[in-house]
């Protein structure tokens, strides 16, 4: 048994290449050949495992879910296209038709939209509860939820609630916990020692860390007993604890196409080895901010879970390892001031990524969350007095600076 660090550089790496390759080579290609049709048949059964065709598997996709899932411990991982591919995946295989999702209005506005719209139209209902309070949670989880969706720390909002709590009131009526952990990442939260049934990433962010290319993942913790699954019970008679990942492979992975290109999953490989080193630097960073940025004239107040105040702190310090991600944000007068703001910036990029390694700065009212009324936004925890941060790994006195200049055109 190897460490995160170790597991990190060593897991996605070949160990047998026919060149003595250090890294798994890039396959690009579309399709597999085999020597006869009986192997073909085999493979196509999955009697033996083999690669046939990429939308499927590839190896290079492979070796990268490997390593994503020794990092996660988890029992199995499916890499997506994008990390709303993963989302996507994982309610179109445990949900149907009438199927209830317990969830917060504090997940990432695409997720919203996702559910809502256009899995609204298919009949998925959504129920919205806020995950802090239990009680709610629990009342909300009936014998349609096929599963509660939430965020390790919400985006943007950066709420923090008891995943063991949650995860154990929804096991307890047979309910899977689906934990998008994309602001965290299995360094910072090991979602099944949490009692998380499935973990969903964005690996755009943190995973890839440069910005390099836009991907997903699906982690089955291997802490759900599908057999309690009315929609896995099958499954789970054929294919026992694989029950999800056969689900995910022979069928929904598969027919939604949303694949991970092999080029994508080379380039997030690479993310992969340093995201230790990156999610440390971007945290203590994200924390040298926060504290300088509280108090700062023009600044009405600082959004940070590792900031004593927050009412977040204590469960982020407990289920995070007293480090609180890279993403902060903080509220200026209005509208006219947050723009001001941001275009006076000239280091702080304006973009709407969180997890680059260059730090990032959006008014998420106007970018991610256009689509709605002024009076909305507030059950959305978003307002347009706010400004979200994302804190990369360049010096935190440079993007202070900046900041600083930002503020200093109020
Ligand atoms: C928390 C969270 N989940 C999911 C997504 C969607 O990921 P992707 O852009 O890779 O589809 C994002 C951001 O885009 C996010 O911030």
């Amino acid at each position: 048994v190897t460490r995160f660090d170790t597991n990190a550089v060593h897991a996605s790496a070949p160990q047998s290449d026919v060149h003595g390759a250090l890294r798994t080579p890039v396959y690009d290609t579309a399709a597999f050949e085999f020597a006869d049709s009986a192997t073909l048949q085999g493979a196509f059964e999955g009697r033996q495992p083999a690669h046939t065709y990429s939308r499927s598997t590839n190896p290079t996709v492979e070796a990268f879910e490997q390593g994503l899932n020794t990092l996660a411990g988890g029992l199995g991982t499916v890499a997506t296209a994008s990390g709303m591919a993963a989302i996507t995946e994982v309610v179109m295989a445990l949900g149907g038709r009438d199927a209830k999702v317990v969830t917060s209005r504090y997940v990432f506005g695409n997720t919203i939209s996702l559910l809502t719209k256009t899995l609204g139209r298919w009949g998925l209902d959504v129920q919205f509860v806020d995950m802090r309070d239990m009680a709610a949670v629990a009342s909300a989880i009936d014998d349609r939820t096929a599963l509660v969706f939430l965020e390790s720390i919400t985006n943007p909002q950066l709420q923090v609630a008891d995943v063991a709590a949650i995860a154990e009131a929804a096991a307890g009526k047979g309910v899977p916990v689906v934990l998008d952990g994309t602001a965290t990442t299995p360094y910072l939260f090991r979602s099944r020692d949490f009692g998380v049934a499935i973990e969903v990433l964005s690996t755009t962010k943190y995973v890839a860390g440069g910005g390099t290319s836009i991907g997903g993942a699906i982690i089955d913790t291997g802490r759900f007993d599908w057999r309690r699954h009315g929609r896995l019970a099958d499954a789970a008679r054929r294919f026992g604890p694989h029950a999800l990942l056969a689900t995910l492979r022979r069928e929904v992975h598969r027919n939604l196409g949303g694949c991970l290109a092999p080029h994508n999953a080379y380039l997030q490989s690479l993310g992969l080895e340093t995201l230790a080193l990156r999610v440390e630097r971007s945290c203590a960073n994200a924390m040298t901010v926060a504290q300088r940025l509280a108090g700062r004239a023009g600044v009405l107040s600082v959004n940070y879970p590792g900031l004593p105040g927050s009412p977040d702190h204590a469960m982020a310090q407990r289920q995070f390892g007293d480090r609180y991600g890279g993403i902060l944000t903080f509220e200026l007068a209005d509208k006219v001031a947050c723009f001001r703001f941001m275009d006076n910036l000239t280091l702080i990029r304006r973009a709407t990524n969180i997890g680059d390694n260059k730090t990032l700065a959006l008014h998420p009212a106007s970018t991610i969350y256009c689509e709605y009324k002024a009076d909305e936004l507030a059950p959305l925890g978003v307002s347009h007095r706010m400004i979200r941060l994302s804190v990369g790994i360049d010096d935190p006195d440079d993007v202070l600076e900046d900041l600083d200049r930002g503020l200093a055109a109020l």
